[in-house]
């Protein structure tokens, strides 16, 4: 995740690959507390539960969304995500986005993310989703 931020973010934002923003101490700007970065995608709908859907369908990817290690259990991790969904939604308004998807790094990632909401893909556990129309019920 710190490479990433390091090394990535700044050639996606230049590229238009994807989008960080970064979550930063009051008292010190340049200390990073936490990120996320969203992307344009699309998905394919193998694997979503119930709902009739296209084969492929519009989505954001919630590609990292990470909280410093002297920073975790101090709720920042929940606003980054509750952040990158209103962003989402504002994405949504604009031009339509049927779900973000995020590919969690292990179980105990996907549990995070299952707090809110979102479900995993029946042939990927790891691959999540968490449809626009749940974001715009919360
Ligand atoms: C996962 C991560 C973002 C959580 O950030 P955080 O700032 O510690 O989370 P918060 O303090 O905002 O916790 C919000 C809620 O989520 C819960 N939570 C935190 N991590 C959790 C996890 N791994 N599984 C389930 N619930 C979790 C907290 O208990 C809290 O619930 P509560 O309000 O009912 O007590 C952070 O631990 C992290 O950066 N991990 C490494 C990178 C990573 O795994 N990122 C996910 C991308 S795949």
């Amino acid at each position: 995740m710190n490479d990433w931020l390091r090394n990535v973010a700044s050639q996606h934002q230049k590229k238009n690959l994807s989008r960080t923003y970064v979550a930063t101490a009051s008292d010190d700007p340049q200390a990073i507390l936490g990120y996320y970065a969203l992307a344009a995608t699309s998905v394919e709908t193998d694997g979503m539960p119930s709902v009739k859907l296209p084969r492929n369908v519009s989505a954001v990817l919630l590609a990292r969304l990470a909280v410093d290690t002297q920073h975790t259990g101090q709720g920042l991790g929940e606003y980054l995500l509750m952040h990158a969904l209103d962003t989402v939604l504002m994405t949504a308004g604009a031009i339509g986005v049927q779900c973000v998807i995020v590919d969690a790094v292990d179980d105990n990632a996907a549990a995070f993310y299952k707090k809110y909401g979102s479900e995993a893909f029946t042939i990927a556990p790891l691959r999540l989703f968490l449809p626009v129309a749940t974001i715009k019920q919360a």
